[in-house]
């Protein structure tokens, strides 16, 4: 096939962008040298224009109402530890899962695509050292985690990491320069997700982030569903039998990479998406909430939730939406594949108002607004939960399980992971019979990591040789 030329693509790309409305962007295209006029009619050429113009309407110059689902209800939660009645389904499940480990037919999956602003690291966020002693990257955490497994269960998961066209090979060059942690390369496989271009609020333009670059940023996390598929990374677990993807996010160092229990349990549903909550601690928590909205599981935004509903309590005094989403999801690959066609990838769009610098069409000068200036568009994979027939949410622990890090300070910042980190380390040795020091508000006295290779679950520890306690103060590495 012959490539098509550049003025034929200028003028393939022109006729796309006068239809929408957006020929502004092509404004300093003269200027450009021929390798910069690609870069910039590459761009333009991955965005579905027509879709564009359609968002503009519905998303910038309207704020589209959220509309509360009539029959809404708290979604039903499997709890953290089952109930006498349960116990026996919690050990089948748990020994479904080991055995789809086992044999291969799970999957990690790793979004990492976001920009993390929030955090000011200058990296990608999967680089930012995580462990309170070893300062250990947060991917490599997940790959420690996964060697584990294999070493648990004797068969590699293979893993599959979601980036953007942003991170995507700083984010290469970082498991290159770590030949990897240690795994299989061809069980590492790396994508890039899609990407969306800004929109000036007040004209409905799109924003040139130079004369050569639209201002993009990454379509969101729902946007994974359909990188999968486009990536080949769908085929590929096709290929090697993958049936179920246990997807996390990249900013959470402690979380289960994948569960054995929250899998099997899935499994033996047959559900087609999973999740994981965290009772909330209080009724405006800024978590998703879980909810059955028309019989079918869905979450819907802390924000969007009536003050009525979030203060609502049951009569133990239990906050009736409870469940808080972390983003922790179970996804069978072939929920994925009946996505692939027609419009099953056609999440919807949310509107978040940001500031994005761009450059004046009329002075060709950058310009850095001081109070937020565009659209920018993004789907959520939770948005897939309402496509599903089956879908279980399942309680997890905070200490367990979520210690994100999303802030330079403060709540969600580097030190309250690494606090949790030391906590939930000295609780499984405390369960293992190891004394620990703690002060009079009861938190560690030190700093503990458990390195992944030791442990990825209590149990684990029965096989270490552990000291009989952990002195006040100190630093100690299991
Ligand atoms: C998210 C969830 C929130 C949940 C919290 C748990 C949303 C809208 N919010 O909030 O309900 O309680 O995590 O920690 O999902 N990402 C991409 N591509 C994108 C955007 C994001 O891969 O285009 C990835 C990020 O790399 C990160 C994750 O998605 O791994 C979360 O992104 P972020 O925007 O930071 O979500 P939060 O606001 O933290």
């Amino acid at each position: 096939m012959t490539q098509a030329t550049l003025p034929d693509r200028f003028t393939a790309t022109q006729a796309a962008l006068e239809l929408a409305g957006q020929s502004h962007v092509l404004a300093f295209f003269d200027r450009l040298t021929d390798e910069r006029k690609e870069h910039l009619l590459s761009q333009i050429e991955a965005i579905d224009w027509p879709e564009i113009a359609g968002l503009i309407e519905s998303h910038v110059k309207n704020k589209p109402e959220f509309e509360l689902p009539e029959n809404i209800e708290p979604a039903p939660c499997y709890p953290f530890e089952p109930t006498a009645t349960q116990a026996d389904e919690y050990r089948r499940a748990r020994e479904l899962g080991e055995s789809l480990i086992r044999e291969g037919k799970v999957a990690a999956f790793t979004v990492a695509g976001g920009q993390g602003t929030r955090l000011g690291w200058d990296g990608p966020k999967g680089t930012f050292p995580a462990t309170p002693i070893r300062g250990v990257s947060l991917f490599g955490c997940f790959a420690e985690y996964l060697l584990k497994v294999k070493q648990k269960y004797g068969c590699a998961c293979p893993w599959y990491i979601m980036t953007s066209p942003v991170n995507d090979a700083p984010t290469r060059a970082f498991f290159d320069t770590n030949d990897y942690f240690g795994l299989d390369r061809n069980d590492v496989m790396m994508f890039p997700q899609a990407m969306m271009p800004a929109i000036d609020a007040a004209t409905g333009l799109a924003l040139l982030d130079s004369p050569d670059s639209l201002a993009l940023s990454p379509n969101g996390h729902g946007g994974s569903l359909k990188a999968l598929h486009t990536s080949g990374a769908l085929a590929d677990m096709n290929r090697r039998g993958v049936e179920q993807l246990s997807y996390t996010q990249v900013d959470n160092p402690i979380v289960r990479v994948v569960d054995p229990l929250f899998i099997g349990l899935h499994a033996a549903q047959g559900c087609e998406m999973s999740s994981k909550m965290l009772p909330k601690v209080a009724p405006k928590e800024k978590l998703g909430n879980f909810c059955l909205a028309n019989g079918r599981v869905a979450v819907i935004e802390y924000s969007d939730l009536p003050d009525e509903l979030a203060e609502r309590r049951r009569d133990d005094g239990q906050l009736w939406f409870r469940a808080g989403s972390i983003a922790i999801h179970a996804i069978s690959v072939a929920f994925i594949e009946s996505l692939v066609g027609g419009s099953g990838f056609a999440l919807p769009f949310h509107r978040a108002d940001k500031k994005v610098p761009f450059v004046d069409l009329a002075t060709g000068e950058r310009v850095e607004p001081q109070t937020p200036n565009a659209v920018k568009l993004e789907t959520f994979v939770f948005d897939a939960l309402p496509m599903c027939e089956n879908s279980l949410v399942y309680e997890t622990d905070r200490i367990e399980e979520f210690a994100p890090i999303k802030n330079a300070d403060g709540t969600d910042s580097a030190d309250s992971s690494r606090k949790i980190q030391t906590e939930r380390a000295a609780r499984w040795l405390e369960a293992a019979g190891v004394k620990i020091t703690r002060d009079k508000n009861g938190d560690v006295d030190g700093v503990i990591e458990i390195q992944a290779g030791t442990a990825i679950e209590p149990d684990d520890l029965g096989a270490c040789d552990l000291p009989g306690s952990i002195g006040p103060g100190s630093k100690t590495l299991i």
